[in-house]
């Protein structure tokens, strides 16, 4: 049922767009990968785009004259048009328009009608009013008899005989109120899915500055750049990292960035389906254009130099997600059940001691382990907020959902950020208390941790308290094994990184050229774990221009995991302004849980 696509950024010739690119706009109209709905988009097509400053305003066109114009549109450009009933492909004048207009704002859309709906071009979206388009992917069942409470003049004034039209309709009726873009099509939404909880209304809006969708019953995907974004039904293949929208959120996009607040129905006595102020949000932080260009900038320092290193951040991306996962269950792989052990434990006492009202995670991944505080601090009954920051918007959508589902009265606010560069802690309530688990310090070394701890001391205010998982000093048998595992998980996981530099940044890595070592260095006591050239290699990374020569059994860092004692750590944690409190550890005291507050 429709795809579409919405951009704002430096003006482009459309084909850029909407032809050009691989599985683009064009392609998506006989062959579209994603669609849940329906199978080709032939049923017309339609781009709308603005021209920069207001003396290019389109002519008004008869529908919208009579209600006149939206209100609150001066100095905004008016948009233009090109709509079509038949299938995009079969309009070789459009392609040729699209190599020749250019602009940095366009909306379009490609169709698949519903039966008993208008089959002409004025049924193709973009729908327009004033400043704004319009687009609707997706279907309402028995539409003719929604109930609504427009007034007949703004049903008579419908572009067309279409569910699609409709939704326009009741959006314009907002919009021309002076309702806020994302507010709007919230009520659209919850208005329509609360008489027909089957309709699909992924709803696409824009006025140039900014855009506003719903995902409700379809895909929705959004990617940007450093000064651009697109939002889009389905990813095309032209290069850029695209994240997907949960279902049922709200996305709202300018180029500086975007944020996706989730839309929860929820019953209440009445029987009727109401959307209450959402308990789940997500707040995407990251710098537009972060992944490509920090991995460009840690590639460049780490692998050109002695020894090579990379950061270990750069083995999660969703199969590496999914193998540290496996990791986690391994035999071998302690650290994760030892913390479970301690949190099971001492989580009631954790809760008693902090009565924390916002619990802020930091690296939240998968938020496994989390709900055993979860639990406490609501028995404790002091918890309002839960608030993780992760680098992967994936791992926070889904985990924030599921935990939203299970602690009813919960509020979540997921926030993607890089807790390296980002540590920004807001308005949640206080006390808080912040867990930093899994031992995940031990990737830092001594310098970077100091760093760390000093930035978070200054964040925190003096209620509010550090919960800091740390791996501790053993047997180094023990230790290797548990980073270099019989199974072979962890080599998987090693060579991961160098996946994703092929796919990333279209490296030539043979990871079978290359032997998982894990390595204990006991002057630093941390593993270390290394990638090891098989044989003499050379391999190049297009996409920066580099070409790298390894030598026989030249070693590649991909991690440092450091391993604790009490004093050290204690030692090191007061130098970051920090005074541990309390120290747990589980019962064959292989790792450390301690409590810390701001000197
Ligand atoms: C999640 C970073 C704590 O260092 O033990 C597991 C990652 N690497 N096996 C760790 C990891 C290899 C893990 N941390």
């Amino acid at each position: 049922m429709c795809r579409h696509l919405a951009y704002l950024g430096p003006p482009v010739p459309l084909a850029r767009l909407l032809t050009e690119p691989p599985r683009g706009l064009y392609e998506q109209a006989w062959r579209p990968r994603r669609q849940r709905h329906g199978t080709v988009n032939a049923d017309g097509f339609g781009v709308g785009w603005y021209l920069p400053g207001p003396a290019a305003a389109a002519p008004e066109d008869a529908g919208e004259s009579a209600a006149g114009s939206a209100a609150g549109d001066d100095g905004f450009a008016r948009p233009a048009r090109y709509r079509r009933a038949v299938p995009l492909w079969a309009d070789e004048n459009a392609v040729e328009l699209f190599r020749a207009v250019t602009s940095g704002a366009v909306l379009a859309a490609v169709r698949s009608a519903t039966a008993g709906t208008t089959q002409d071009e004025s049924a193709a979206a973009p729908f327009r009013d004033g400043r704004w388009l319009f687009s609707h992917n997706g279907a309402v069942p028995d539409w003719t008899r929604l109930p609504t409470t427009l007034p007949s003049a703004e049903l008579l004034a419908m572009e067309a005989r279409s569910d699609s039209a409709l939704l326009w309709a009741m959006a314009v009726h907002r919009l021309r109120q002076g309702e806020p873009p994302g507010g709007v099509l919230a009520a659209v939404v919850r208005e329509v899915a609360a008489a027909r909880p089957t309709a699909r209304l992924n709803l696409l809006l824009t006025d140039g500055r900014t855009i506003a969708a719903t995902a409700w019953g379809d895909t929705l995907w959004y990617r940007t750049g450093p000064d651009h974004v697109l939002v889009a039904s389905e990813p095309d293949d032209a290069p850029g990292e695209w994240h997907e929208v949960p279902d049922r959120s709200l996305l709202l996009a300018t180029t500086a960035g975007v944020r996706v607040i989730a839309l929860r129905p929820v019953r209440t006595d009445s029987k009727d389906t109401l959307m209450t102020e959402s308990r789940f949000t997500l707040d995407d932080r990251l710098p537009t254009g972060y992944f490509t260009e920090s991995l460009r900038a840690d590639v460049l320092a780490g692998l050109g130099g002695t020894p090579r290193t990379l950061p270990p951040k750069w083995f999660y991306d969703k199969r590496g997600s999914d193998l540290f996962e496996q990791i986690t269950r391994l035999p071998e792989y302690y650290p994760t059940r030892a913390e479970q052990e301690i949190l099971e434990q001492r989580a009631p006492e954790i809760a008693e001691l902090t009565k924390a009202a916002t619990l802020v995670e930091l690296g939240s991944g998968s938020s496994r382990k989390t709900r055993l505080l979860l639990d406490a601090l609501t028995a404790r009954g002091t918890l309002q907020r839960y608030a993780p920051l992760d680098v992967s918007s994936t791992a926070l959508a889904e985990a924030g959902e599921a935990i939203c589902r299970d602690y009813p009265r919960l509020r979540v606010a997921g926030t993607v950020a890089d807790f390296e560069t980002d540590l920004s802690l807001d308005d949640d309530p206080g006390p808080r208390l912040l867990a930093f688990l899994g031992s995940t310090i031990g990737n830092l070394d001594s310098g970077q941790r100091l760093a760390f701890y000093r930035t978070l001391s200054l964040a925190l205010s003096g209620d509010d308290v550090l919960l800091l998982g740390a791996d501790l000093v053993k047997d180094p048998d023990v230790l290797v094994r548990a980073y270099d595992d019989a199974a072979g998980v962890t080599a998987e996981f090693d060579k991961n990184v160098l996946h994703v530099l092929n796919r990333e940044l279209g490296a030539d890595f043979d990871p079978d050229g290359f032997e998982h070592v894990a390595l204990w260095n006991a002057d630093e006591e941390r593993i270390e774990m290394r990638l090891r050239a098989r044989t003499a290699q050379t391999v190049k990374i297009p996409d920066l221009d580099l070409s790298l020569d390894f030598a026989q059994a030249e070693d590649l860092r991909t991690e440092l995991s450091c391993k604790f004692r009490r004093e050290s750590l204690t030692r090191e944690l007061h130098e970051g302004g920090f005074t541990v409190r309390h120290w747990w550890t589980d019962s064959e005291e292989r790792f450390a849980l301690l409590l810390a507050v701001p000197n």
